[in-house]
């Protein structure tokens, strides 16, 4: 009889006390445990932005203060032919980043890669004039950026143009309009939206003389009064580079050169080292031997791995003070395009989250001390 008098109020206690313990238990989050310090962002692919993807969508939601779009926003997709546009799936990308708070970034206006074909060609397939090339360039820009105007926080106005050695990669852009074109299109970007960062974006940060051009072309942009706010060092890696020393000094010239510094396109590849950085282009047949660890990764390695992390992530937040941003390219290591690259097939450990949703070890300090 006292048992089931008692009955109702031990089941109130167990039911306060499962509901302290959730709220004890909820997660720490990493846009909590750097908020003092920069944006945290990652890369979405369209399946979590259109809405098939819930158990990513909670992780980005809980995680992240910044969404950039991995594929949808480029040329070839949004724009396939001339006076073509596609926005279904941009216009997701950028309604999923606003209804949750994010700053979004666009990615990205001008890119050799998966550029739309019909973009540097008359049509008897050579190489437009200079004037129908500025054309393209200012309409193509103009029509992206007005569309997101407002709700775009920055945009990869420029991706890739420069090559290892400090020359101009020999896209389109540069054959038909010279070193002109960067200049160019980050006028027409300013004009467009004067509101939104505007941003130069490559891979391969470290390299010294990547970095004397770069440094170049943001002192002419400067001279000339023609804005932009930041530079975007992917950070593709490897367990073997880039050299950190040199990729640390580029953080400090480039905050030195007056503009906000972001690491973009964060992921650190486990395996093997087949290719340095990342061109796209550069791919090799599957090779079983480059692809060892297709069951988990062996303790040894996943150590070094967050070892790793550890001091790039530390080394960001030496240089807070420059830092805006900080974006992996990707969610959970199932979500990397290095599966893909350089060849198909591979089984890759490259992001801050493991394909079962938990987060590598190298953050536990951040997320513990943020609790
Ligand atoms: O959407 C098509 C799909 O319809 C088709 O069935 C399938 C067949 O392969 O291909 C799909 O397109 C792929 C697309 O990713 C979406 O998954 C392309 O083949 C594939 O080439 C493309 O790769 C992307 C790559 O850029 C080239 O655009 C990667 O996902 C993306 O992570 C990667 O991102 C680049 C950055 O934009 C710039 N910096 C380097 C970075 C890594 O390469």
């Amino acid at each position: 009889m006292k048992t089931i008098a008692l009955l109702p109020a031990l089941l109130l206690l167990g039911a306060c006390s499962t509901a302290q313990k959730e709220t004890a238990t909820t997660p720490p989050s990493l846009k909590d445990a750097f908020a003092d310090s920069f944006l945290i962002g990652a890369a979405l692919n369209t399946d979590c932005t259109n809405g098939l993807d819930p158990a990513t969508d909670s992780l980005v939601s809980l995680h992240f203060n910044s969404i950039v779009a991995e594929n949808c926003m480029k040329s070839e997709k949004i724009n396939p032919s001339e006076g073509v546009y596609e926005w279904d799936d941009a216009d997701n990308f950028v309604n999923y980043g606003t209804e949750r708070g994010m700053k979004i970034i666009g990615h990205t206006l001008l890119w050799h890669s998966q550029l739309a074909p019909w973009f540097p060609l008359d049509s008897a397939g050579n190489n437009v004039t200079p004037d129908v090339m500025k054309q393209r360039i200012a309409n193509h820009i103009s029509t992206v950026m007005t569309r997101y105007k407002g709700k775009i926080h920055g945009w990869d106005v420029v991706n890739e143009a420069i090559l290892e050695d400090g020359s101009y990669r020999k896209s389109p852009f540069y054959e038909i309009l010279g070193e002109e074109f960067i200049p160019f299109a980050f006028s027409c970007a300013a004009a467009a939206d004067p509101d939104a960062e505007l941003y130069l974006n490559d891979y391969s940060m470290a390299s010294p003389a990547k970095r004397e051009t770069y440094l170049k072309i943001i002192a002419d942009l400067k001279a000339r009064g023609i804005r932009i706010d930041g530079i975007g060092m992917q950070g593709h890696m490897g367990m073997d580079y880039p050299d950190f020393a040199e990729f640390e000094k580029s953080i400090e010239e480039y905050g030195k050169a007056g503009v906000g510094v972001m690491i973009t396109e964060w992921d650190m590849s486990a395996l093997p080292t087949v290719n340095q950085g990342a061109n796209v282009a550069d791919t090799t047949a599957f090779n079983k031997l480059l692809n060892p660890y297709p069951d988990g990764l062996p303790e040894d390695i996943d150590r070094e791995w967050n070892e790793r992390m550890g001091r790039m992530m530390d080394m960001f937040m030496r240089h807070a003070d420059v830092i805006t941003r900080v974006t992996a390219w990707g969610t959970d290591d199932s979500k990397s395009w290095k599966n893909d690259w350089p060849m198909k097939g591979r089984t890759e450990y490259p992001l801050l989250f493991s394909r079962s949703l938990t987060p590598k070890p190298f953050l536990n300090k951040y997320l513990i001390s943020s609790e």
